[in-house]
């Protein structure tokens, strides 16, 4: 395929993936021409290109369009909310999110709001995907095992106590599943993420953390930050002039721990943990950076 048809391939996905759109309808012809793609040898992928190009294009061109969800939405705007304090305004932004109808009426999510936790002058703001069924009994984030691993990253870890940093969610209600949910999650679908976009947007500018961390892709994607938390950790980004690092997800992290690779997975959060608590001028202790560093 030519550089041109990837590039014009290239931005149409990205249109889509501005969208929120994870999956785009193809022809049979155009996947074959991007199966081609990826096992064709360089010099007969050029042989292909005039063909591929064609075909790519008219995949694009012919695709239904997506449902207009965000195409026509600026990202998320703040909500305009008063009040003499932070927490004040923080508690009446929680009541605006309980009494908003949008969320609810996509039909998809539970109908318990769990709002977020923590401190209105907090330096760090974690945020996750969405409330677990433990989150939702108790009306907090980070309340299940996988936020008891975070409690402790946040206190064994970096010394700091649960209730100075700030813990929220990018989707604040626990999206539903079909049938009995039991203890079953599933993670938040863009538009349920950006149904509540603005109550996090909003956090943010009313908090003014030093740095966010993002707890997973999706809590990434959610800001706008796409990719795998492979590619995209240990380095800053930004979401509304706030630096974001991206790290893994405390149930990665359990999971990884049953298969046998907790250490390693440990490891890579904490040096995430350890450029964020740099980055805001935080004192480190020998032993804190020496923390699940392979023996030599
Ligand atoms: N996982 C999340 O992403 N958020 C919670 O609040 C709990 C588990």
């Amino acid at each position: 395929m030519s550089k041109e048809a990837i590039v014009m391939l290239r931005a149409y996905l990205d249109r889509q993936a501005v969208k929120g759109v994870k999956r785009v309808p193809l022809t049979q012809t155009g996947r074959e021409s991007l199966r081609a793609l990826v096992k064709t040898p360089l010099g007969k992928r050029r042989e292909a290109a005039a063909e591929a190009k064609i075909k790519a294009i008219e995949t694009a061109a012919k695709a239904p369009l997506p449902a207009p969800v965000a195409a026509s939405e600026p990202m998320a705007t703040a909500i305009d909310v008063q009040g003499s304090s932070k927490e004040e305004r923080l508690a009446r932004l929680a009541v605006m999110a309980e009494e908003d109808p949008k969320p609810r009426a996509l039909g998809t999510l539970r109908e318990v709001m769990v709002f977020a936790v923590g401190s209105a002058d907090a330096q760090i703001l974690f945020v996750g995907e969405a409330p677990g069924a433990e989150e939702e009994r108790q009306r907090e984030p980070f309340v299940g095992p996988a936020g008891q691993l975070l409690t402790k990253i946040i206190t064994n870890g970096m010394g700091i106590r649960r209730e100075d940093v700030y813990i929220t969610n990018i989707c604040k209600f626990r999206p539903g599943m079909e049938g009995v949910q039991g203890s079953r999650n599933r993670q938040p679908m863009p538009e349920e993420m950006r149904a509540c976009l603005p109550y996090v947007l909003t956090e943010i500018n009313i908090i003014q953390p030093r740095v966010i961390v993002a707890l997973g892709a999706t809590a990434a994607a959610g800001l706008g930050i796409e990719g795998g938390v492979g590619r995209l950790r240990a380095r800053f980004h930004e979401f509304s002039g706030i630096p974001v690092m991206v790290t893994y997800h405390p149930s990665w992290l359990l999971r990884q721990e049953q298969d046998g690779k907790g250490m390693e997975a440990k490891r890579f959060v904490w040096e995430d943990m350890l450029m964020v608590m740099e980055r805001i001028g935080m004192p480190i202790s020998e032993k804190q950076r020496g923390f699940f560093k392979p023996k030599a």
